[in-house]
C-alpha cells in the first residue's frame, strides 16, 4: 500500500469526505497545492453522486469516488465500504468537509486520531445542525467555527483549532454563515497541517499544540463598540 514516510519529508496522504458544495475541500486543495504543505489530497469520496464538490476535485485532477449510502443495509456496512476504499487509496488522514452522515463507532475507532471534521460553531456550543439560525435565536455575540478530532459522539472530540466572528444585529442566517465559512477556510488547512506534521497531540481529552503562540492579544470580542 502506498504511504508517505515523514522521516523522508513525505507528504501525508489525505482523503476528503464530502456530501455537497465542497468549499472546505477546495480550501484544503488550495493549501495542499503549496510545495511545502505537509499533506496531499489523494482521494475525494462522497456519499452523493451529485455533490458539486466532486467536479471541483475532478477538474483539479484529484481522484474521486462515490459510495452511495442508500445502497447499504446499515451504517456499519456503508462505513466499512468507505474504509476499504480509503485504505486502497493509502489514506493516512481523513478530513470530513461537509460530510453529512453520522459515522459508526467502529469507523471512528478505525481512524481514531487520524479523522478530523470542521463544524460551523464554537464547540461545544451548537453541536448538530442549523448552527447559524440557533446562534441568532440565542442572541450570542460571538459565533465561529471549530476543527476537531472525530469521536463516536456527534460533534464531540478534542478541538484542534477555532475561530470566532462577531454576530451583528443586522445579521441574517446567510450573512452569518458566510462570515463563519470564511474562517472555516482558514482554520481547516491550519488544523490539517498541525495534524499532518504531528504538531498536535491528544492527551486527557484535549489537544496540545507544539510551538503554539502564547500571546493571546488576538482575542476577539463582540460587540467591539461599547
Ligand atoms: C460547512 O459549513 C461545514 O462546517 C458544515 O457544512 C458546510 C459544508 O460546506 N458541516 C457540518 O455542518 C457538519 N456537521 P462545504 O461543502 O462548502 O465545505
Amino acid at each position: 500500500m502506498p504511504g508517505s514516510n515523514p522521516a523522508e519529508g513525505g507528504k501525508k496522504r489525505v482523503a476528503v469526505l464530502i456530501s455537497g458544495r465542497g468549499s472546505n475541500m477546495a480550501a484544503l486543495m488550495r493549501a495542499a497545492a503549496a510545495p511545502d504543505y505537509p499533506a496531499e489530497i489523494v482521494l475525494v469520496l462522497s456519499n452523493k453522486a451529485g455533490a458539486p464538490g466532486l467536479k471541483i476535485a475532478a477538474d483539479a485532477g484529484i481522484p474521486t469516488h462515490v459510495i452511495a449510502h442508500r445502497a447499504f443495509i446499515d451504517r456499519e456496512s456503508f462505513d466499512l465500504a468507505m474504509t476499504v476504499k480509503l485504505e486502497q487509496a493509502g489514506a493516512e488522514i481523513v478530513c470530513l468537509a461537509g460530510f453529512m452522515r453520522l459515522l459508526s463507532a467502529a469507523f471512528c475507532r478505525q481512524w481514531q486520531g487520524r479523522l478530523i471534521n470542521v463544524h460551523p460553531a464554537l464547540l461545544p456550543a451548537f453541536k448538530g445542525l442549523d448552527t447559524h439560525a440557533r446562534a441568532l435565536a440565542e442572541g450570542v455575540k460571538l459565533h465561529g467555527a471549530s476543527v476537531h478530532f472525530v469521536v463516536p459522539e456527534v460533534d464531540d472530540g478534542p478541538i484542534i483549532a477555532q475561530a470566532a466572528v462577531p454576530v451583528l444585529d443586522t445579521d441574517t442566517e446567510a450573512s452569518l454563515a458566510a462570515r463563519v465559512l470564511a474562517q472555516e477556510h482558514l482554520i481547516y488547512p491550519l488544523a490539517l497541517k498541525l495534524v499532518a506534521t504531528g504538531a498536535v497531540r491528544i492527551d486527557n481529552g484535549r489537544t496540545w499544540t507544539e510551538g503554539e503562540a502564547t500571546d493571546a492579544a488576538g482575542a476577539l470580542a463582540a460587540p467591539t463598540v461599547i
